[in-house]
């Protein structure tokens, strides 16, 4: 399973590379606005830096609704680095773009998926990845897990290359459950990926064997 790391912050990035275990990178325009990045310049300036610290795809989601916009934000993001992935919404003109992006051989990462339906018209397009967002989905009271069961199944049925990206994954057991299923890839905040490493007997049984060693060494 791959993680990507959900975060426009470069220094959290950064900390997952260190970690040796991240894949990919996505963002969308709330966390472009958390990190206070604005302006086209300033936004494709900061997606180039993370594709240069990021070993693996960088999603970068398009501001326009209709179908030309998309595709010349789309071109202009993909013309920026080879691990741009486009991210397009799932609506109407979104399938059509992401079909576009596909026929050109752009990357595209389908975003605001909620039902399997959505991810199936996805996929039929040519996308790449389909992001099913798990938290959102749990926030109103559905079991977004549910969601990425019956997508993994769906695209596993009829050979769909298209990847499954589990989004809006917002804790360990998320992420854990997501692997379980088999999503192709998990994208969460940094805190989530170091909380796989915590675990009290770990910490308690390393304390021993330190103290046990100093008792005889000293
Ligand atoms: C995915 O690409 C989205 O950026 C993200 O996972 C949304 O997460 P949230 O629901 O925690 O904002």
């Amino acid at each position: 399973m791959k993680f990507f790391i959900d975060t426009a912050n470069l220094k959290d990035i950064q900390e997952a590379v260190d970690l040796g275990v991240l894949d990919g990178v996505t963002t969308n325009p709330s966390l472009m606005a958390k990190e206070g990045i604005k302006g086209v310049d300033n936004v494709m300036a900061h997606y180039k830096q993370i594709c240069d610290i990021v070993d693996g795809d960088v999603s970068a989601e398009v501001i326009a609704v209709d179908f030309e916009e998309m595709v010349r934000e789309g071109e202009m993001l993909a013309d920026l680095h080879p691990s741009i992935v486009v991210k397009v919404p799932m609506t109407r003109d979104g399938v059509k773009a992401i079909k576009h992006f596909s026929e050109k051989g752009i990357k595209t990462n389908c975003t605001l998926i909620f039902s399997a339906g959505q991810a199936l018209l996805a996929a039929k397009a040519g996308a790449t990845y389909v992001s099913p967002f798990v938290g959102r989905l749990d926030d109103i009271g559905h079991d977004g897990l549910v969601l990425v069961q019956q997508i993994v199944d769906i695209f596993s049925n009829y050979g769909y290359p298209t990847q499954v990206l589990a989004a809006s994954v917002r804790h360990v057991p998320h992420l854990i459950q997501c692997a379980e299923i088999g999503a192709d890839v998990v994208t969460c905040p940094l805190s989530v990926i170091t909380g796989l490493l915590k675990h009290p007997l770990t910490d308690n049984g390393l304390a021993t064997f330190l103290a046990d060693h100093k008792r005889v060494n000293s």
